[in-house]
């Protein structure tokens, strides 16, 4: 594969497909889709590495527009359109007119005039898709409450990179049924992996996203099951996930939710429960001896700075792929 000429077909073959799509959830794509997506992220990760020049978007330009804080998706999208050839524009949406009012269609309507794709991180997922709507140009979901799917195309990359393939493995994610635990069972759904979540009682995940991941499951032939019992989820899995227990935006219930979440710490004697072999994923930011003990994420079973890595490459895949 690593034959430029191989590289060229595998960037023709998603760019007749995804060419002009917007990037919202991982439930858009077909098992194809992103298991294209994941070898080119590869590729372009090892042209990287290697030196190689890969400017597939010479001159191009990405809005990112934030309303919420990051590190990751911010770094990782500029850094990855300047190796591209193209730019990123850094917009805090309290900066821009957003924040007085100007609407998101007129928003979107203006900038599709400047820009060749929108990147957008936000509360509502409705957002994101009246943002898609209104703009001529693809939009990118660089996470909502409800969703992160740059997010999962990354962790399946790196779960792929770590196990070889997807087959005959048992993810656990420990925690809330938030945006991350959404993408991540839909994603596991749609690749054929067994997902199991575990979280406390009024932190499962929504009904509906279960149900919506149970039909892409049954289609690869892959288990989705919602517990409360991290013990049962970890057991003997290949893969352990967590996140933070209040995520942005729910910052005022972190109090009730650090009592809820007691029993859902990843520590050493969870882990105990997994395959030797099992890796510890999280999506960062981690607030550390929280949601995840030291002990866990800085183990040599963690694999969550090769998460953070694989956000660039991963991304780049992707905005090769949609931007025209
Ligand atoms: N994982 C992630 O999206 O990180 P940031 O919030 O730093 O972008
Ligand atoms: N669930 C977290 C993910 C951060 C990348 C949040 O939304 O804050």
């Amino acid at each position: 594969m690593s034959h430029p000429t191989a590289v060229d077909e595998l960037k023709n073959k998603l760019r007749d497909k995804l060419l002009g799509r917007d990037f919202l959830a991982i439930s858009d794509f077909t098992e194809e889709e992103l298991m294209d997506l994941i070898y080119f992220a590869i590729e372009l990760k090892k042209m990287q590495k290697e030196g190689i020049p890969h400017r597939y978007l010479e001159g191009k330009t990405l809005a990112m527009i934030f309303e919420k804080s990051s590190t990751r998706t911010r770094v990782s999208f500029e850094t990855g359109m300047y190796q591209l050839g193209g730019m990123a524009q850094f917009l805090n949406s309290n900066d821009l007119q957003l924040g007085n009012g100007e609407t998101i269609a007129d928003t979107a309507r203006v900038l599709s005039r400047y820009v060749d794709a929108i990147m957008i991180r936000t509360f509502g997922h409705e957002i994101v898709e009246e943002m898609a709507e209104y703009a001529s140009v693809p939009v990118i979901n660089g996470l909502t409450d409800s969703a992160h799917p740059c997010q999962v195309l990354t962790d399946l990359m790196t779960i792929y990179e770590k196990k070889g393939s997807f087959d005959n493995l048992k993810f656990a994610y420990i925690g809330d049924g938030n945006n991350m635990s959404n993408s991540l069972l839909m994603g596991c759904a749609i690749m054929g992996i067994d997902c199991y979540v575990a979280s406390p009682k009024g932190y499962e995940v929504n009904e509906r996203v279960i149900s919506e991941a149970m039909e892409r499951a049954k289609a690869s032939g892959s288990i989705v099951k919602q517990l409360n019992d991290p013990f049962e989820a970890a057991k003997d899995a290949d893969i352990i996930y967590t996140d933070v227990w209040a995520s942005m935006g729910f910052e005022d219930e972190m109090e009730v939710r650090q009592k809820a979440f007691q029993n859902y710490q990843v520590n050493e004697e969870l882990v105990k429960v997994a395959k030797p072999d099992y890796v510890f994923m999280h999506c960062l930011p981690a607030r550390r001896n929280e949601e995840v003990t030291d002990g866990v994420i800085d183990s040599e079973n963690s694999v969550v700075f090769d998460q953070a890595e694989n956000r660039l490459h991963a991304q780049k895949a992707v905005l090769v792929s949609i931007v025209e």
